[in-house]
């Protein structure tokens, strides 16, 4: 049984990744490993905790020795790598954070497999093991052109401490490639959208607070545009990449799916309006312009053709049917955000974890 380590399980895009890994590959063995911050959450994963393929480990991977000792351990086929600090806004308010987890922890863990893989590097290049690296299209910084789209060689001009530290990430990546014949792939995604987002973001803030009546924040005049893709489209991208994916190769992933945020805003009322049986036009009286990001980004966009020509990947869900699902699973799983809101799941973890 190959055993393939997945970092961040606990959180969004992590946990539809590993949910993916332990029902479509039985043959693998799934370890999640976890700090179970904020944003991660074992209630997300509650349909697979007892599948005989899969192990949740906590721990950090800001600790060196602790993933030493899980890679002595374990000898790892994979490495899928997702644990980060994920919000802009919070690392506008502490960058150092950013730094720790998402630089620190990422050459950690390089470290850890390059210890371990040490004998297949130096004699065949370690073709049998493979460090996947997720990353983000927020390193490539902002577009103005909107004739214009991020590629797999687009310059990288990170602007907010969050993408500067996932592109320091992504270089060290890169580093270890070339310096030490790590066999890595990275991938560059656009924004996500779907069930188990926590509700900091976007989409599940705006859906939180409408079902609240609470105030809309919409930063500046809302001119910002993203780009969304529903979250298993995304898994299934990195299944795709990590299975035929070329070493020391980048690929963009996106949606083709750009939505200036007053739109999506607009948009998300209109469809909860519905959903909860109020007048059309309830919803988006709560919308509030806010001061905006400090340098935010105006527009994301990707070119995701390589992934399409090469491994034959593209977005299987149109938006509208995705954005229903996901209005549909938050208004199903409100206990889930008035829990992963009010931190009672980080009480029940410690008690049964540990700090
Ligand atoms: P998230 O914040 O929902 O989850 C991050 C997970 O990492 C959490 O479970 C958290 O507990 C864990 N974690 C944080 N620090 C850790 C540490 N020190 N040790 C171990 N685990 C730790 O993030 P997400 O939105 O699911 O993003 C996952 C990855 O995908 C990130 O690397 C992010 O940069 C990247 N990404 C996200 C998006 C997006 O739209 N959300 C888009 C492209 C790329
Ligand atoms: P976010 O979900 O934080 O993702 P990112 O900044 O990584 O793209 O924000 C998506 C867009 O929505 C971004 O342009 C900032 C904007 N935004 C708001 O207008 N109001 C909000 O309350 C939040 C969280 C984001």
């Amino acid at each position: 049984m190959k055993k393939i380590l997945i970092t961040g399980g606990a959180g969004f895009i992590g946990s539809h990744v590993v949910r993916r890994f332990v029902n479509q590959y039985p043959d693998y063995h799934v370890f999640n490993l976890d700090a179970l911050t904020y944003a991660g959450n074992l209630e997300n994963l509650r349909d697979v905790e007892d599948a005989s393929n899969y192990t949740f480990v906590k721990g950090d991977i800001t600790d060196a020795a602790f993933l030493d000792a899980l890679f002595a351990e374990h000898d790892f086929h994979g490495v899928i790598h997702l644990a980060a600090e994920s919000h802009v806004d919070r690392s506008i308010s502490d960058p150092l954070a950013f730094v720790v987890t998402n630089v620190l922890g990422t050459v950690n863990l390089l470290n850890a497999a390059r210890k371990a893989w040490k004998g297949d590097l130096e004699n065949h290049g370690a073709t049998n093991r493979l460090f996947y690296h997720v990353s983000t299209d927020e390193v490539y910084g902002e577009l103005h052109d909107p004739n214009e789209f991020f590629l797999e060689t687009t310059r990288y001009d990170p602007r907010s401490p969050y993408s500067a530290s996932k592109a320091s990430s992504d270089h060290f990546v890169r580093a270890y490639h070339s310096t030490y014949k790590m066999p890595v792939v990275i991938s560059n995604c656009s924004n996500n959208y779907g069930p188990n987002h926590f509700p900091e973001k976007l989409i599940p803030l705006m859906i939180h607070n409408i079902m609240q009546n609470k105030p809309l924040p919409v930063y500046g005049e809302g001119e910002n545009v993203r780009d969304w893709l529903y979250v298993e489209d995304h898994a299934r991208a990195i299944d795709v990449i990590f299975h035929k994916g070329r070493r020391g190769e980048t690929y963009n992933i996106g949606g083709h799916n750009e939505w200036k945020n007053l739109d999506l805003v607009l948009l998300l009322c209109k469809i909860m309006d519905e959903k909860l049986g109020r007048p059309q036009g309830t919803s988006e009286q709560l919308i509030t312009y806010v001061t905006d990001r400090a340098g935010h980004d105006l527009r994301y966009a990707i070119d995701a053709t390589r992934l399409k020509t090469e491994l034959g990947w593209e977005p299987s869900l149109q938006f509208a049917e995705g954005l229903e699902k996901t209005v549909d699973w938050y208004l199903t799983n409100q206990e889930w955000l008035t829990n992963v809101t009010s931190g009672n799941y980080q009480k029940y973890y410690e008690e049964m974890y540990g700090n």
